[in-house]
């Protein structure tokens, strides 16, 4: 091989290398139930999360590693397959309004109760 094409070559695999480790760095570690790609998609979800609840990251999250499970993590991952269901088998008609967080919780840790 020639020195042109081994320039190209160590190229083509220094790019390749840094393409792989930025995507593996913005890929979520542990969705159970949620289904996006990046960590980009999953913060923009997760604000509309934490103002259904009125809530910081730091409510559900260990801020040093976000893919490490904490008890409220835990409960909120089940509301999240709950909202799921609902919307999947409850509001599938076209044009229904979607369960949100927000729905039951209204920007509170725990919904209202009744007055
Ligand atoms: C009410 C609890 C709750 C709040 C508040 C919350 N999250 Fe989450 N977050 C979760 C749950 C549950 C998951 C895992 C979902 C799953 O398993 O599909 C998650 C997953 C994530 C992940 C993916 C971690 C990984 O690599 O697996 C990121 C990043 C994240 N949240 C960021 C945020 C940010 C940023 C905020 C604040 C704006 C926030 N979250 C607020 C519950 C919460
Ligand atoms: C159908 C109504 C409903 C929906 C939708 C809903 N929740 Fe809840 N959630 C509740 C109720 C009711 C409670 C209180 C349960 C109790 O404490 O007895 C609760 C409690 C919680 C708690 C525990 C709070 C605490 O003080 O420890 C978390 C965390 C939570 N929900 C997260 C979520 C997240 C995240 C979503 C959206 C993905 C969501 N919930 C959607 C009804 C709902």
């Amino acid at each position: 091989m020639n020195k042109t094409g081994f320039f190209f070559l160590i190229t083509i695999l220094v790019t390749g290398w840094i393409f792989s480790s930025v995507s593996d760095k913005d890929k979520p570690k542990d969705l159970q139930v949620l289904s996006f790609e990046t960590i980009n998609e999953t913060k923009t979800y997760m604000k509309t999360v934490a103002k259904g609840l009125g809530v910081k990251c730091i409510f559900c999250h260990n801020l040093d590693d976000f893919s490490l499970d904490t008890d409220h993590k835990k409960i909120a991952r089940n509301m999240m397959k709950m909202t799921k269901t609902l919307n999947e088998d409850y509001f599938s008609w076209k044009d229904a309004r979607q369960i949100e967080c927000w729905t039951c919780h209204q920007g509170e840790k725990e919904p209202p109760e009744k007055k």
